[in-house]
């Protein structure tokens, strides 16, 4: 399969992409760079490396080497001793015996979400392959955001026809990726009024998956769901806290002639009137696209402090505060469409695998002919 760190690349920069940005993302240019196994552009079949070197880093601080030095070090270096609430510093400290949170900030860090997102890309990649194309926006912002599913179907779903890609690139011109041009401003006009108190902001994203056959994923374990992957894909990342699947938390308020899909048949195919499931029922794929959307808590650095307990003398302080997101959340709407990519790539595999692009696709247009 032919891998480009171009194309890598190309999501990487949309992670870096997005109002509400902290200072640190002005200077950190993520660059990635393939060190094993392709051969002249194609996957050879041993592991693909990739080094993505963190510039920030390097400015950051003239003593980061100091401070991350793998060997140990004569010179004292400082501790932190006050844990972030809504971070894993204070948890992480008790979990594993440390005095200092830093080794804890480091491990658990969103910074993490940029090589997922370059690995994940490959993933992506494949898919295209087959036509299926991923895209995300942001539905909600604070308080600011769609009136409910209805609403967010109205601007949708002319994108969602033409898929995935052309769905994210619309929501990428947005500032906070968000296809509402007055939600937009709005949303834009809410982050500068929490980072001016010193607050921050999370939210909720829509990811649509297009152009997935039906059948992926099964019923008959319950490791095998579909749903369910996809919804780890999404908690499995950092500051996540929901998921749902089609009409998700909305179906539970309403009666069931007002949620369920009907079937129909279009003289080739089956389809579904409506798609209020998001394109999974019984945990397998049903060929409708599937939609998905994620709920970001608001970013645990603030500017205006909160209290905390140093771990040393046990007495209450204000946190501290290092360069931030005020709200990061039209960045992870990237992470988001990443991280969900092998999910459906491993339950496509499952189903047409093969040892080749080409005999995949034999398998895949024998079983759709
Ligand atoms: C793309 C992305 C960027 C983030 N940027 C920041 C940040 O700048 N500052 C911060 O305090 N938290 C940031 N976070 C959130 C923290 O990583 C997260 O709240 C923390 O890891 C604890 O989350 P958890 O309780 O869900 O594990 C970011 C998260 C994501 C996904």
């Amino acid at each position: 399969m032919p891998v480009s760190a171009e194309s890598i690349s190309l999501h990487l920069a949309r992670r870096q992409e997005g109002y509400g940005r902290g200072g640190r993302m002005a200077f950190e240019k993520d660059m990635v760079t393939i060190t094993s196994g392709l051969r002249h552009g194609l996957t050879m079949g041993s592991p693909i490396s990739m080094s993505l070197a963190n510039r920030a880093f390097q400015k950051d601080a003239d003593n980061w080497p100091v401070v991350m030095s793998a060997e140990p070090v004569d010179e004292a270096v400082e501790r932190i001793t006050i844990p972030r609430p809504g971070h894993a510093d204070l948890i992480g400290v008790q979990k594993y015996r440390f005095d200092d949170v830093r080794p804890v900030i480091e491990r658990s860090s969103a910074r993490e979400t940029a090589m997922r997102v370059a690995c994940c890309a490959i993933a992506r990649d494949f898919l295209n392959y087959f036509g299926i194309e991923i895209g995300g926006h942001v539905i909600q912002l604070g308080n600011i955001g769609y009136t409910g599913w209805d609403s967010i179907r109205e601007t949708s779903s002319a994108l969602l026809e033409a898929g995935g890609e052309k769905l994210f690139r619309e929501a990428d011109k947005s500032e906070v990726r968000c296809l509402d041009p007055q939600l937009t401003e709005q949303m834009v006009d809410h982050i500068k009024k929490k980072r001016k108190q010193g607050s921050s902001l999370g939210g909720i994203y829509e990811i649509v998956i297009t152009g997935v056959p039906a059948g992926l994923g099964s019923y008959v374990h319950w490791d095998r769901k579909l749903d369910g992957l996809l919804a780890q894909a999404i908690l499995s990342t950092q500051a996540m806290k929901g998921v749902q699947v089609g009409l998700g938390f909305e179906a539970g308020k309403l009666s069931g002639h007002e949620v369920h899909d009907e079937i129909s048949w279009d003289g080739s195919t089956y389809r579904r009137k409506t798609n209020r499931a998001g394109g999974i029922e019984g945990g397998v794929s049903t060929g409708m696209p599937i939609i998905i959307q994620g709920i970001m808590k608001p970013i645990p650095t603030m500017l205006t402090p909160i209290k905390t307990v140093d771990i040393d003398t046990k007495e209450e302080v204000d946190t501290r505060y290092e360069r931030s997101d005020v709200c990061a959340l039209p960045r992870a709407v990237v992470v988001a469409e990443n991280v969900l990519a092998p999910v459906i790539a491993n339950a496509f595999l499952e189903k047409y695998g093969g040892d080749s692009i080409a005999e995949i696709s034999e398998r895949y247009s024998r079983a759709r002919s």
